[in-house]
């Protein structure tokens, strides 16, 4: 692409403008080339949450290579329709097109991520996430002028089941396996029969996993959001584990009980308005030698150290609903998702907490262990 400098003589000379600074051709066509990946990946993003729902993933991955026509008479959908979204699929990487045959297949890997809810890479639930989580948009813009903060209750409910979807998957691969044995002491009291609190618990996916893993514990979940709530309350019934974990609408900084072994917070202490006050309300309520697990995103101390596309995934998610969910409460210390583990510790030792270390971490979390 040809792109002219503007240093003509023929605009009049009253109001002169700053010389433009040389183009670099090759970085402006790299860069040309990541913004349309991303202009592609973004249409695309409604399209694998359009896939998932109707099952056009999982059907194509349970019967191998399918023309658009099979595909569509065996999830009864359009073969019009079908057919541009396998266009899409294929043009994306998601899905391998054979043009010989002229049929549409998952790969192994491709169905890991689309197709098996149960996979540790299953990524459906981000792209439910982030399409929803764009819904508020609008309402945004406004706040960004304003400076007023967004609930998280006030974004679409794909939110709250992208998020389930979403985060269970590295619970489902890390929680039991290595970030509770990660902890000071805290399985053994879990295997005994312990009394857990799941703070900010949304839909329970945490909670649930504890208490399959855990017959012997009683866990509590707690989140302000009451459609969530029900939501758990559902699934814990579907998993078979009402006996053992209740739900209840509270917030972080009054939920009730006491004398908890283990109070957890899986990935919503930066989306509180007080994470000091919640800190300090969980201090109150641990036992003595209880313990504080929380996990929070992945991040570097320092803006450099997250400047990377995982980086990039967190800040425009705290910028969509972690950083306007924290702004819509009481004190609105806005932490962010990238806070990193020297501002939690400052959070966590405010609270009362005398004891903080890094207990694990993966790509994308820090499991941090909190102690009275
Ligand atoms: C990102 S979600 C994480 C949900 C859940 N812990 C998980 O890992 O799937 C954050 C959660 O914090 C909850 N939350 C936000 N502010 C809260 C508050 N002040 N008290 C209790 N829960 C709160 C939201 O309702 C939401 O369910």
């Amino acid at each position: 692409m040809a792109i002219q400098q503007r240093n003509d003589l023929s605009t009049p000379a009253q109001s002169p403008e700053p010389p433009m600074a040389a183009i670099d051709e090759a970085r402006l066509h790299e860069l040309l080339g990541k913004a349309i990946v991303d202009f592609g990946a973004t249409l695309q993003a409604p399209l694998v949450v359009i896939g998932d729902k109707l099952g056009l993933y999982k059907a194509l991955a349970a019967a191998g290579p399918l023309t658009p026509a099979e595909l569509a008479a065996r999830t009864h959908t359009a073969e019009r329709y079908v057919r541009e979204w396998l266009n899409a699929q294929a043009a994306g990487g998601y899905v391998d097109y054979d043009p010989v045959s002229g049929r549409y297949s998952l790969s192994t890997e491709q169905a890991l991520l689309f197709a098996d809810e149960s996979s540790p890479a299953f990524l459906i639930g981000a792209f439910q996430t982030a399409v929803a989580a764009a819904r508020i948009e609008p309402k945004l813009v406004e706040a960004f002028t304003s400076g007023a903060g967004v609930g998280w209750h006030e974004h679409d409910d794909g939110l709250f089941h992208g998020v389930e979807r979403f985060f269970r998957t590295g619970y489902q691969a890390h929680l039991v396996q290595s970030w509770i044995p990660a902890l000071d002491g805290v399985e053994a009291k879990l295997r005994e029969g312990a009394l857990v609190a799941d703070v900010g618990c949304g839909h329970g996916a945490s909670t649930i996993l504890l208490a399959k893993a855990y017959p012997r514990s009683t866990f509590i979940g707690f989140d302000y959001h009451a459609p969530s709530i029900a939501a758990a309350r559902r699934r814990a019934e579907a998993a078979g584990v009402a006996d053992r974990v209740r739900f209840a609408v509270a917030s972080s900084k009054d939920y009730p009980g006491a004398d908890y072994d283990l109070v957890a917070t899986f990935d919503c202490l930066h989306d509180l308005g007080d994470p000091v006050g919640t800190a300090a309300h969980i201090r109150q309520t641990l036992a003595a030698d209880g313990t504080w697990l929380i996990v929070e995103p992945y991040a570097g101390d320092r803006v450099e150290n997250n400047l990377n596309p995982v980086g990039r995934a967190y800040y425009s998610a705290s910028t969509l609903v972690c950083t306007p969910s924290s702004l819509a409460q009481e004190v609105g210390l806005a932490l962010g998702a990238q806070a990193g583990e020297a501002r939690l510790r400052q959070v966590v030792t405010s609270g009362g907490f005398t004891r903080f270390r890094r207990a694990t971490e993966t790509p994308f979390n820090l499991i941090l262990e909190a102690r009275p």
